[in-house]
């Protein structure tokens, strides 16, 4: 078969890097070549890879080519206002994704990702997983697609976005060339958000079974990212980078508890596993700056099944190898190789993900613009104006209360917002907690709520406000995009969503245009 051109380039430099000698000299000198943005592009992971003799056979990313020679598309999108799709390519070959297409494709309506595209010329994309031993809440019994604007990311100071995976979202490939089966070597890693996560089997990103059942001990071989100790677990609280290997995740020798896993905490994670004959190890590390820890290297676990391994082959992105799909959690780019990536061309990926600039910082603050971070002011005076809307640590409601300079860091950091664009229209707006996050602003039987999307269409709907001019005159509005007679309202000092007149007790004529009306303000966290 011919390989596409990117494919070609990215061979002889490989053959080129390998010429140098040593892996650990090879190493050295790329952790100088990628320490500054000029020379970033000249190497990218699944160059590392090849150059180390492990080259990768799938690498899928939202946001970067994984090649610096693959200019081909990174995702599809699709909108769905009409169904109509859209690749989403790099900015430059072997650059950022061009987010921006992404955005005005999908302006006015919701966006989910159809197809992450594996840059290795494998043809090992990713689409929507299937219906396995589990169904998925999809038609058909399989998993959701992404919501494509729910994790948006800054990298090398580009915009772009990640895979947000809700509980119920799922990828999968059961017909891919080139992945280790049997007991052969392979490596993988992958970049998350080390904030999203939950104890729901399994966020996995890796090698599972190509029937998307359970199929026994041993045949599957991922990158499992959560706090589930259910089978396996490391020290601390979680979440823990552990391997799943099919009816266990695993921390370390032993099935349960390993102590040497650590709980890990960085908002963009590094997360490595890699498996060969009775041999396998787990890496972390801060995917924004630092180097790899070892979190486990050794013998194959030492219950039955899981030496030989029986690996199939399959890829899963976000479920786990029988489709459970109770997890969450966000991804950015990950690669599967051929061979057993040694340490060291690892470290040398590590330090160009580090150089890639993975950010997660505010645009600006008190901007009603995707990225800032603001509060919301109640206007109704004289009863509300020194209140803000915030949530309530007692429950899961949303309220509004006093906020000034002299409160409590935890009520001040209750009533920030990162403004996020609409999860069911891209022109309107979502706010999510600053300080819980992953956790948005909806209504539910029309009250207020800070709640985890649950990956339904119902859940985008109820956390989507269009902004429009203060029903009073003065501020914004928030109108919901599914009830568009109803705003965001206070009454009573609790946020609900209400009509000016209606049949809740807080669609009451009197005050509805002041409690509906909000300045946006400077955040207090
Ligand atoms: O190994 C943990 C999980 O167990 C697997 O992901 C799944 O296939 C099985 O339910
Ligand atoms: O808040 C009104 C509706 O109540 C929401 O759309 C739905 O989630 C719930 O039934």
């Amino acid at each position: 078969m011919t390989k596409p051109p990117w494919l070609r380039r990215a061979t002889r430099a490989a053959r080129a890097l390998l010429a140098t000698g040593t892996t650990a000299v090879l190493a050295a000198g790329l952790l100088t070549a990628t320490a500054t943005t000029s020379q970033a592009a000249t190497q990218a992971p699944c160059d590392i890879y090849a150059a180390g003799g492990t080259p990768c056979v799938a690498a899928h990313s939202t946001t970067r080519a994984l090649y610096a020679a693959y200019n081909g598309p990174l995702y599809q999108v699709r909108r769905a206002s009409d169904s109509a799709t859209k690749d989403i390519n790099p900015l430059t070959t072997g650059g950022y994704a061009n987010a921006a297409a992404q955005d005005s494709f999908c302006a006015g309506t919701s966006c989910l990702i159809t197809v992450i595209y594996d840059q290795s010329g494998k043809g090992n994309s990713l689409t929507q997983a299937p219906k396995g031993a589990f169904s998925g809440p999809a038609a058909g019994g399989n998993d959701n697609l992404a919501n494509a604007v729910e994790a948006p990311v800054t990298v090398g100071g580009h915009q772009a976005y990640g895979v947000y995976v809700a509980p119920g979202t799922g990828y999968r490939n059961n017909h891919t060339s080139g992945i280790a089966t049997g007991d052969q070597p392979e490596g993988m890693y992958a970049i998350f958000d080390g904030t999203h996560f939950n104890g729901g089997c399994c966020f996995d990103y890796g090698n599972a079974e190509t029937s998307s059942t359970d199929t026994g001990n041993g045949h599957m071989e991922a990158i499992y990212f959560g706090n589930s100790n259910f089978w396996g677990s490391g020290s601390g609280n979680g979440p823990w980078v552990m391997a799943d290997l099919e009816n266990g995740l695993f921390s370390g020798a032993g099935t349960g508890n390993n102590p040497g896993d650590p709980s890990v905490a960085s908002r963009f994670l590094t997360a490595a596993v890699k498996g060969g004959p009775n041999q396998w190890a787990i890496r972390s590390g801060n995917a924004q700056s630092g180097g790899l820890a070892t979190d486990y290297s050794g013998v194959r676990p030492n219950a039955s099944g899981y030496n030989p391994m029986h690996k199939e082959g399959s890829i899963i992105l976000g479920i786990g190898g029988d489709n459970s799909n109770a997890s969450a959690g966000t991804f950015y780019e990950g690669v599967m190789t051929s061979g057993y990536p040694s340490d060291a061309t690892e470290n040398a990926v590590q330090a160009n993900i580090t150089a890639a600039g993975y950010s997660s910082a505010a645009t600006s603050t008190g901007a009603l613009t995707p990225g800032s971070r603001i509060s919301l002011q109640a206007t109704t005076a004289p009863c509300c104006t020194s209140h803000y809307l915030r949530h309530d640590d007692a429950d899961s409601k949303v309220v509004i209360s006093p906020i000034s300079s002299a409160s409590s860091a935890t009520d001040k950091a209750d009533a920030g917002w990162i403004v996020r664009a609409g999860l069911a229209n891209s022109s309107c707006l979502t706010f999510e907690s600053a300080n819980q996050p992953g956790r948005f602003l909806r209504h539910y039987a029309f009250q207020l709520y800070l709640d985890a999307d649950d990956g339904g269409s119902n859940f985008a709907q109820d956390a989507t406000f269009c902004a429009t001019t203060g029903n009073s005159g003065t501020g914004r509005s928030f109108q919901s995009v599914n009830y568009p007679a109803k705003y965001l309202r206070h009454y009573n000092y609790t946020g609900y969503l209400a009509a000016d007149g209606g049949s809740n007790s807080w669609d009451a004529t009197a005050s509805w245009a002041q409690d509906t009306s909000w300045l946006t303000a400077a955040p207090w966290s």
